[in-house]
Formats: structure tokens, C-alpha cells, sequence
């Protein structure tokens, strides 16, 4: 392709360095919609022929469908996608190939191709998040009133429901779903026309080719169009705090499925055994979905340094931006695919989980709020309440079994009342604070949920 300026051949070393058909060549379709809004325009514009752009066009056309049908065969030699397909045109028209690339460079082409191809991936990708967030509270359903304890510092902290512990996740996802929304308005930016950096003498017409491909607006500046690959680093701190996410419920789901706890039964079909112990039932899917969370992050900090210091415009640094995001990609699509049914067939086990919640120190912060309502200030019912706290474990009472007498040793505004209250479901239920754990304000949220989710589609 250049081979008017230099007199020898590429060292086949270097050829294998420099090439990027491994990584580029799955974008061959978006290099030929690409290709083929640049031939209208060009012919639109006069600057060729109107007959070699469709011949241009149906012998991009029937390369495509020669890929789909598995009959092309991808030259590393040629480098990279852009010329495999070039250079098949060539093949496939003759000479009026070599017209396809007037006013146009690999810059702006690649980063053309790369903001399509986003583009599909990040809608995929809601599709997929939405699917996990409609498991998740389909389970949160048909559960509604498991109670399990919640936990800070995890120690056990007051008694929650499972389904706003499920909701929670369900919050954490939408916003994951909205930073992929938003990150895709600035995918959905034509590059093309920009030429190499600088434009084109020729009248090309950028806003022609930027609307047939269905991209939202025209970079406005061609410097910073072939230079800057932030579309994908957003793409990528999207991915990763996505994966932050699925980290810590995978990390809940394998306290909940462990001895310790036994909150939650995984389904058979999402566990797999031991080659040793006949007995082992282990929650593999979601340590290997907390495991993979590395390669999504390793690939954002990789792609951050290749970034970093890089001059204005394009730098062959810059071929480095495909393996890392492609592979955060294909991570964030099997995570979110395998998971969905995983959390769809989990099960609550509440006896174990109502054993947890009935220790009465659970419901310690409810007492100090008693002693609120009763006029005492919380600083000093939380100090009563932390001296019974002190008494019961000095003298192994617990701490619902106590008479009212010796409450009043501690707390001298208890009354009978405050016995009362070590009950995890009646603590649930009074937690009706807008967003608390109370089933009345969870099953407005589920119902809201759903209506949500039916109206998206
Ligand atoms: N394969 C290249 C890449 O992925 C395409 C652009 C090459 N441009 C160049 N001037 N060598 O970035």
C-alpha cells in the first residue's frame, strides 16, 4: 500500500509486530458500512463516478458475504482489517478499487469502525444488564419476607429483608446501565472525513457519511478525531465499576451459600463439585465472575498508560486500544450472562437466616430509638443501650430475656414496652423511613421495579 516510497520489503519480523489482523479483523463489518457510506458520499460529492461507487459497493457487498460464508482468508501481511478488505475490492472490481480511499485515512477509519462496533456492544450490554436486574428482583418476589441480618464491617448490624438487599444490587446496576447510556452519546460521534489529522482538500462530506451511519453528530475538531480514544477508556470505567458491582454480590452470594452463613442455596446447575471431597458444593460461578473483575480493571489501567503522554494525533501506540477493551467486553458478557440465571434459581433458606436474625443485639439500635421517642437523647440512649449491651455480655444474659427490673438498672426510662422489641420482623417492619428495609416501602420498590422493566420495552 505504500510501497511507492520504500525500495525494500518489511522485515517479516516486523510485519508480525506491526500487524493487528488478530484483534481487528472481527470489525471487518463495520469497516465495510463504513466503506460503503464513503463511496455514496464521495460519489454524491462528484469527486467519483457514480458507477465506481456501485461497483464499489456490490464488491464490498459480496466480500462481506465471502466472511459470513467463511470463504476469506484474513493476510497478516496486510496488516490490518482495512487493508485485508481494500485489497480484496481490488481483487474483486480491478481499478476502480483503488478509488475507495480518496479523502480518507486508517485514522479516521479505524476509529470509525470502533465507535459502530461500541456502539452495538454498549446496547447488548444494557440488554444483558437489564435481564440480571430482572432476575434479581423476580427472586427478591418470590421471597418477600426473608429477613436476614444486614451487616457493616460485616458483623451483624439490624435485620434486613432479602429483597432490599437484592434491590440494592438492582440500584447499583441501573446506574451502571446509565453510565453505558451516557457513554454512548459520545461513542455515537462520526469520526469519518477526518482524514489522517488534518481533513481533505477534497469536498468531502462529513456530515453525509456521519448520518448514513446513524452516528448523532460530527466530531468538530480532525485532530482530535484520530487522536483520542476516550470513548474507549469511558467505556472501560464503565465496564469496571459494572464489574466492582458484580464483584461484591458475587462476594455476598458466596458468604450467603458458605456453612457460616447458609442464607442461600445455589441451585445445582451453578455450583460445581470437588475431584476430592465428595461432599463440596461450591459457588464457582460467582468466584470466577469476582475473579475476572481483574482482567476488566487491568485492562481500564492499560489502557489509561498507553494513553497517557501520547502526542497529538495519531500514534501506532494507539492499534494497542483493541485487546484490552475486547476483552472486558467479552468478561462483562459472560459475567452477565451466566449470572442472570444463577440469581433467577437461587433460593432463600430462612431458618438459618431467622437464627441469625433472633440475636437480640440486632435490635439494639431499635431500643435507643425507643428511648428517643421517649424523650431521652440519642447520645445518651445510645450510651444506656451500649452499657446493657456490656451487662449482658458480662453476666451471658441475653438481652430479650432480661426482666424489666433489670433493665431498669441500666436504662432507667425503660418500661414494659421495650421487651418488646426484640423481634427481627417487628424491627423490619418499622423501618418505613423512605428507601428502608420496612415490606411496605420494599414492595412499592419491587412494583415500581417492574413496572419500570415492562414499560422499557
Ligand atoms: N491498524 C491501525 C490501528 O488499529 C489502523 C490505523 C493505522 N494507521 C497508520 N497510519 N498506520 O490503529
Amino acid at each position: 500500500m505504500w510501497g511507492g516510497r520504500f525500495s525494500g520489503e518489511t522485515d517479516k519480523q516486523v510485519a508480525d509486530f506491526t500487524q493487528s489482523i488478530d484483534v481487528d479483523a472481527h470489525l471487518y463489518k463495520y469497516d465495510i458500512a463504513g466503506s460503503i457510506a464513503h463511496a455514496e458520499m464521495l460519489a454524491a460529492q462528484q469527486i467519483i463516478p457514480e458507477k465506481d461507487a456501485e461497483q464499489i459497493i456490490s464488491g464490498l457487498k459480496a466480500i462481506q458475504n465471502r466472511i459470513e460464508a467463511g470463504e476469506f482468508q484474513f493476510d497478516p501481511e496486510l496488516e490490518d482489517v482495512h487493508m485485508n478488505i481494500e485489497s480484496a475490492l481490488t481483487d474483486e472490481i480491478g481499478e476502480v478499487g483503488a478509488r475507495l480511499h480518496t479523502g480518507r485515512s486508517r485514522n479516521d477509519q479505524i476509529a470509525t469502525d470502533e465507535r459502530l462496533w461500541l456502539r452495538e456492544e454498549i446496547d447488548e450490554l444494557m440488554r444483558l444488564v437489564v435481564n440480571l436486574q430482572r432476575a434479581l428482583v423476580e427472586t427478591a418476589q418470590r421471597f418477600p419476607e426473608a429477613i436476614l441480618p444486614g451487616f457493616t464491617h460485616l458483623q451483624h448490624a439490624q435485620p434486613v429483608l432479602w429483597a432490599h438487599h437484592l434491590l440494592a444490587y438492582v440500584e447499583m446496576f441501573e446506574r451502571d446501565r446509565e453510565r453505558l447510556a451516557d457513554c454512548r452519546k459520545r461513542v455515537n460521534r462520526s469520526p469519518l472525513g477526518a482524514g489522517a489529522l488534518a481533513g481533505a482538500t477534497l469536498p468531502i462530506d462529513r456530515e453525509a457519511t456521519a448520518g448514513k451511519l446513524g452516528f448523532d453528530s460530527v466530531l468538530q475538531n480532525s485532530m482530535d478525531a484520530v487522536a483520542d480514544r476516550d470513548y474507549i477508556l469511558e467505556l472501560l470505567g464503565a465496564l469496571s465499576i459494572l464489574a466492582v458491582h458484580w464483584s461484591r454480590i458475587s462476594e455476598d452470594i458466596i458468604l450467603w451459600a458458605s456453612q457460616e452463613f447458609a442464607f442461600v442455596a445455589l441451585d445445582d446447575a451453578f455450583c460445581t463439585g470437588s475431584s476430592l471431597m465428595p461432599q463440596k458444593k461450591n459457588p464457582d460461578v460467582a468466584e470466577i465472575a469476582r475473579g475476572k473483575t481483574g482482567a476488566v480493571i487491568g485492562a481500564l489501567n492499560g489502557m489509561l498508560m498507553t494513553m497517557k503522554g501520547l502526542p497529538l494525533t495519531y500514534n501506532r501506540d494507539l492499534q494497542e486500544d483493541k485487546q484490552g477493551i475486547l476483552t472486558a467486553l467479552e468478561t462483562a458478557k459472560s459475567v452477565l450472562g451466566v449470572f442472570t440465571p444463577m440469581v433467577a434459581t437461587m433460593t432463600f433458606r430462612q431458618e438459618p437466616a431467622l437464627k441469625a436474625v433472633s440475636d437480640p443485639f440486632l435490635m439494639a439500635t431499635d431500643l435507643a430509638e425507643w428511648l428517643v421517642r421517649q424523650g431521652v437523647p440519642f447520645r445518651t440512649a445510645h450510651h444506656r443501650v451500649g452499657g446493657l449491651v456490656k451487662y449482658c455480655e458480662r453476666n451471658d444474659r441475653a438481652m430479650n430475656a432480661l426482666t424489666l427490673d433489670e433493665m431498669q438498672s441500666i436504662i432507667p426510662e425503660a418500661e414494659e414496652e421495650a421487651l418488646s422489641l426484640f423481634d427481627a420482623k417487628k424491627s423490619v417492619n418499622a423501618r418505613t423511613v423512605l428507601g428502608g428495609t420496612a415490606p411496605s416501602c420494599v414492595s412499592k420498590q419491587l412494583g415500581a421495579w417492574q413496572q419500570y422493566f415492562a414499560e422499557l420495552q
